[in-house]
């Protein structure tokens, strides 16, 4: 069976420097896996508004967001295409950039494939990238990390030695600081290669179970009415 593994990587940096490198070389590493292809975003000089809360996505169940014609209406196929994800930001003040916060926020329209369990079979990895060794890696993965779980995915860590993702330290260098953080740079690698892996493994999976699954089943509900019940509880449009 020949199946095609997508990876999505989404550089926050609002330049070229060390963000960029760093995502480009996990995506580089996830092609390590066999069958995998990879896409990228780039944030830097993107024009993204940030999610004012008008709920129209949702009133008019759009997948896109009907409020702002910017460069977000250009990534909603590519995201629903995915098979996984890799996220890249920045450290500002100990947290993702403007840029990344505003692109995650806009996925709003995206949410309503949680309940059609879209989402659980698809897999998140994260990398942070400080100017100073113990700026806010750490805080910065766990934003991106949660941003996983707002979405039912499975997440990866960058391996035995990076809990929560790749924590690099670019030393305010850009690219050449990225290349000098051996240590980072290996959980950067070790992220794309999991990624990729873990996306394949639930991708070859599902298309050998015998029994298809429906989308409540893989959202954890035990049935398609249980699922219903939650969303007429907890969804107001
Ligand atoms: C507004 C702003 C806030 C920053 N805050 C932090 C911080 O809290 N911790 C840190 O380690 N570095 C911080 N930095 C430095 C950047 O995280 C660092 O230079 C990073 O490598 C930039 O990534 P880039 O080269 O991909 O743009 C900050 C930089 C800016 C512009």
């Amino acid at each position: 069976m020949n199946i095609q593994i997508k990876i999505l990587g989404v550089s926050g940096s609002p330049r070229k420097g060390a963000t960029q490198y760093c995502v480009r070389e996990a995506l580089l590493s996830a092609t390590d896996i066999s069958g995998v292809s990879t896409e990228f975003i780039d944030l830097k000089g993107k024009e993204i508004h940030p999610c004012i809360h008008c709920n129209r996505c949702i009133k008019e169940q759009l997948n896109y967001c009907p409020t702002f014609t910017d460069n977000m209406r250009d990534y909603y196929d590519i995201i629903l295409e995915a098979d996984g994800f890799i996220l890249g930001s920045p450290v500002y003040q100990m947290n993702v950039t403007a840029q990344m916060q505003a692109f995650l926020n806009r996925l709003r329209p995206l949410g309503g494939y949680i309940t059609k369990g879209h989402w659980a079979t698809k897999v998140g990895g994260a990398i942070a990238v400080g100017g100073t060794r113990n700026g806010g890696q750490e805080t910065t993965l766990e934003a991106l990390d949660n941003f996983f779980f707002c979405t039912g995915m499975t997440v990866v860590s960058g391996g035995i030695f990076a809990y929560n993702g790749a924590a690099v330290w670019s030393n305010d260098k850009k690219e050449q600081g990225a290349k000098e953080d051996n240590e980072g740079m290996d959980s950067v690698r070790i992220v794309g290669r999991r990624v990729a892996l873990i996306a394949k493994i639930l991708k070859v999976g599902l298309a050998n179970l015998t029994e298809p699954i429906e989308g409540a089943i893989l959202a954890g509900f035990s049935n398609q009415k249980e699922l219903d019940r939650r969303i007429e509880k907890f969804v107001h449009r």
